[in-house]
């Protein structure tokens, strides 16, 4: 007895290790639902199709969190084909000949005729190759109460686009099989669905593929453990990018910043130059690795006196962001002081434009002076907040004094380093890694902090302006700073540079948690465009009120939904224009020390 079976235990036991590895733990069929080493799974067949389906039709099924769709197709051939479907149009002829249909009948049946004998031509005409087709749907959760609901979505999702599914009662065992990665596709569920060639092409459940421009800067893997490499200066034109600039979002701590330093790396490495507002001081290793230009941009030491104009050659434009000339200008500099005392009466924002213009009015500098004028002033030449307010003390009336009440601490007062003096900011214009800190700020009043975050933008927008060279980035970390539904002009400002960034050659990279605060009804038109604009968006981890938000603006799947909750620092997801990845934001060790320090 055990010599006899003896060879046979020999050439067993390979396969048996194979398959004890891939088996699962446990299995157990129920009428309608089975479990698979304790999870609770149901599987489904489509029974019934409609009479076209659009392209990636099963993406919506596929999209569903715990459901597993799988395609079984089987090429026929081609004269059996068309023999059998004469005979069943001559059969269904037949049936519509008697004219003692009822009339739902009837109209079922001619379209039924309909399908066969344009099937029939695909074959015949077009050569168009057949398929026999099954789709296996497996709905699978951790317990039964959360599978049933899931099975109820799936049962709508596919109703709503006009599919009948049939729950495999009493077949689970087999429907399992025909789902698994197995191909065993038992003679009884074999349908009579035969699709041609587009049909089965159009079920490409795989809406989500990688995004991998050929060349450009890789931002990490995708869950097929593919490149994700992006090209902004130069996509493929089918990938759908309109621009170049990227938004970041995620609560504190999803790993923004973190992407943020290593796509400036990498895209500094290959040319491209670099200027940063870093309100946190977490660029300071990095700008100092690359040998770049760090400033302290919060007062002390360096001064960016908003009320001088930048040197740039006249564009002949009006327009805040992009026009040249004093005009310009003088409207961004009322838009500074309107976000540094945001609740200004009408008439005293009248008599601050006034006083701004007199102070203009009294350095020589006028509205009619030629951009090569202003262009030779020097930084003592200009005007400046402290200006302002000595010109407001010398005024009369209830609303000078709270106007100068208003300006001291800038004027005289504790923050008179900040701005009441000459601009003294080192030439950076041919520095290619720059970062303005604002750190030192951080415990002063909000609307100081956003004022100077609109000042430093304005100065980095000024640099992107003036530089010639194709490849800049214009970074700008923590930009939920800069709103404040009672002074909108700072976000206006950045929505019309994000905009406009594109003429200069740039891209614009906006970093952000509170994602709420963009969409606030004061700010929304603007906050929305600012987040919208961006051919490339990163979410990394995310909950609460911002994922509520992020759904609607970027239409995010119940699965992406569920993944974004999900994920770990540094995971998340990009979209790209008409594609979209799941990505893990890989970092080498020497860049780790380079964004970081030697310390880590
Ligand atoms: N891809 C990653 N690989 C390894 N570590 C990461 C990665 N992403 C982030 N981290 C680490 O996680 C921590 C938080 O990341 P980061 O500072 O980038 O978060 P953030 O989203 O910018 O947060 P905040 O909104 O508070 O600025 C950091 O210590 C960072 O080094
Ligand atoms: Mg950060």
């Amino acid at each position: 007895m055990t010599k006899k079976h003896a060879p046979e235990h020999r050439i067993d036991r390979p396969t048996q290790g194979l398959q004890n590895i891939f088996a699962p733990e446990a299995l157990e069929f129920f009428p309608t639902a089975c479990g698979v080493s304790g999870a609770w799974a149901r599987v489904y067949m489509i029974q019934a199709f409609p009479p076209t389906v659009d392209a990636g039709w099963l993406t919506p099924a596929a999209n569903l969190p715990g459901v597993t769709v799988s395609l079984h197709a089987r090429p026929q051939d081609a004269a059996n084909m068309i023999k059998a479907l004469n005979r069943r149009i001559g059969g269904l002829a037949g049936q519509l000949a008697t004219g003692k249909n009822a009339p739902i009948t009837e109209q079922r049946l001619t379209q039924e005729m309909e399908d066969a004998v344009t099937l029939m031509k695909q074959i015949d005409a077009e050569q168009q190759g057949i398929f026999q087709c099954g789709v296996f749907l497996v709905v699978t959760a951790a317990d039964p109460d959360t599978g049933l609901r899931r099975a109820k979505r799936l049962e709508g999702q596919m109703a709503a686009q006009g599919m009948r599914l049939r729950v495999l009662a009493f077949r689970q065992e087999d429907g399992l099989k025909a789902a698994g990665p197995w191909g065993l596709w038992d003679k009884a569920l074999q349908g009579d669905h035969l699709w041609p060639v587009p049909v089965v092409a159009a079920s490409w459940p795989f809406g989500g593929g990688g995004i991998n421009h050929g060349s450009g800067i890789v931002l990490g893997h995708d869950s097929d453990g593919g490149l994700v490499l992006i090209n902004r200066w130069n996509p493929p034109a089918e990938s759908g990018l309109t621009n170049k600039n990227f938004a970041i979002l995620s609560p504190p701590g999803g790993g923004k910043s973190h992407a943020t330093k290593l796509m400036m790396l990498r895209e500094w490495a290959l040319g491209t130059k670099v200027f940063v507002l870093d309100p946190e001081r977490e660029y300071r290793p990095l700008v100092q690795a690359v040998e770049g230009t760090w400033i302290n941009a919060a007062g002390g030491q360096t001064r960016i006196n908003p009320l001088q104009a930048p040197a740039l050659p006249d564009t002949g434009e009006d327009d805040e962001a992009t026009g040249t000339g004093l005009g310009t200008h003088m409207q961004r500099v009322l838009d500074f002081f309107q976000t540094y005392i945001p609740d200004l009466s009408p008439l005293q924002r009248a008599l601050l434009e006034q006083a701004v213009e007199a102070v203009y009015a009294d350095k020589g500098i006028t509205l009619g002076m030629s951009p090569e004028a202003l262009n030779r002033l020097t930084p003592p030449q200009w005007p400046h907040v402290g200006d302002v307010y000595a010109y407001g003390q010398q005024q009369n009336g209830s609303d000078w004094e709270i106007l100068t009440a208003l300006l001291r601490t800038a004027g005289e007062g504790v923050l008179r380093d900040l701005w009441s003096g000459p601009s003294t900011v080192p030439p950076t214009q041919d520095a290619n890694f720059v970062v303005m800190d604002i750190h030192d700020l951080q415990d002063a009043p909000d609307a100081v902090k956003r004022a100077q975050y609109l000042n430093v933008l304005g100065y980095l927008w000024d640099l992107v302006r003036a530089d010639r060279s194709e490849r800049k980035l214009l970074v700008v970390d923590e930009a939920w700073m800069l709103i404040d539904p009672q002074a909108p002009q700072a976000l206006k400002f950045m929505k019309s540079l994000s905009k406009r960034i594109r003429k200069y050659g740039g891209s614009f990279m906006v970093v952000t948690q509170n994602i709420a605060d963009f969409l606030a009804p004061a700010v929304a038109g603007d906050g929305e465009q600012v987040l919208t604009n961006a051919a490339y968006t990163l979410l990394l981890r995310q909950g609460g009120k911002d994922l509520q938000a992020l759904t609607n603006l970027f239409s995010l799947s119940d699965t992406e939904q569920d993944k974004l909750t999900n994920a770990r620092v540094g995971e998340g997801l990009l979209i790209a224009g008409n594609d979209r990845a799941w990505v893990t934001i890989d970092t080498a060790p020497h860049e780790t020390r380079l964004m970081y320090g030697p310390q880590r």
